[in-house]
């Protein structure tokens, strides 16, 4: 079942997310809700507050980009309870967007080397080193769970001439190609 994506302004976007306790068949319906949603939008990774959910917990498949990242061939992964060790190197800037963001576009910053300790759909745990596009779509996702989006790394100028397409998504006046769901009149931050 596709699911409604949360875009910009939405207040569930802003909270950090709970550590999940157990692995069920509720949760593994709501992992293959959110794959199928994923896909369905042409996403490489969705966190689950996109989809209204403040749990800790990610689906990613970078597998589309394999041609241009061969790092991101078969990563199909849902992580529960993520948890990122910055190994090293300087940070490296790279376009990124965001399924919550449409028509926006900005080069961020991240590192590039990576630890991830997670739990998987039947909250088996996991340990991986991942590098290059990969570890940035790790990165972004797991900044969902903290409340966080691609646009609070970008400068105040980048955001400045952002500011017109912010609006129109927060007013609800941006169209998407994909089920969505606007901030609430009233409660958009
Ligand atoms: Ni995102």
């Amino acid at each position: 079942m596709k699911l409604p994506i949360y875009l910009y302004g939405h207040p569930v976007l802003r909270k950090i997310s709970e550590p999940i306790e157990a692995a069920d068949d509720e949760l593994r319906t709501l992992v293959s809700n959110m794959f199928e949603t994923m896909y369905n939008s042409d996403g490489v990774g969705l966190a689950a507050p996109q989809v209204g959910i403040n749990r800790r917990l990610v689906v990613i498949d970078g597998s589309v980009l394999a041609e241009e990242f061969p790092e991101c061939a078969d990563t199909r992964m849902c992580l529960i309870n993520p948890e990122i060790e910055i190994l090293d190197g300087e940070p490296v800037s790279h376009a990124e967007g965001c399924l919550s963001l449409p028509g926006i576009a900005e080069d961020v910053r991240r590192v590039e080397h990576l630890r991830l300790r997670w739990r998987d759909e039947n909250f088996e745990p996991h340990e991986k080193e991942f590098s290059g596009f990969i570890a940035r779509i790790i990165q972004h996702e797991c900044d969902h769970l903290e409340g966080r989006m691609f646009i609070d790394h970008i400068s105040p100028t980048r955001r400045f001439l952002n500011k017109r397409k912010l609006t129109n998504i927060v007013e609800g006046k941006t169209r998407v190609d994909y089920p969505a769901k606007y901030a609430p009149v009233g409660r958009r931050k």
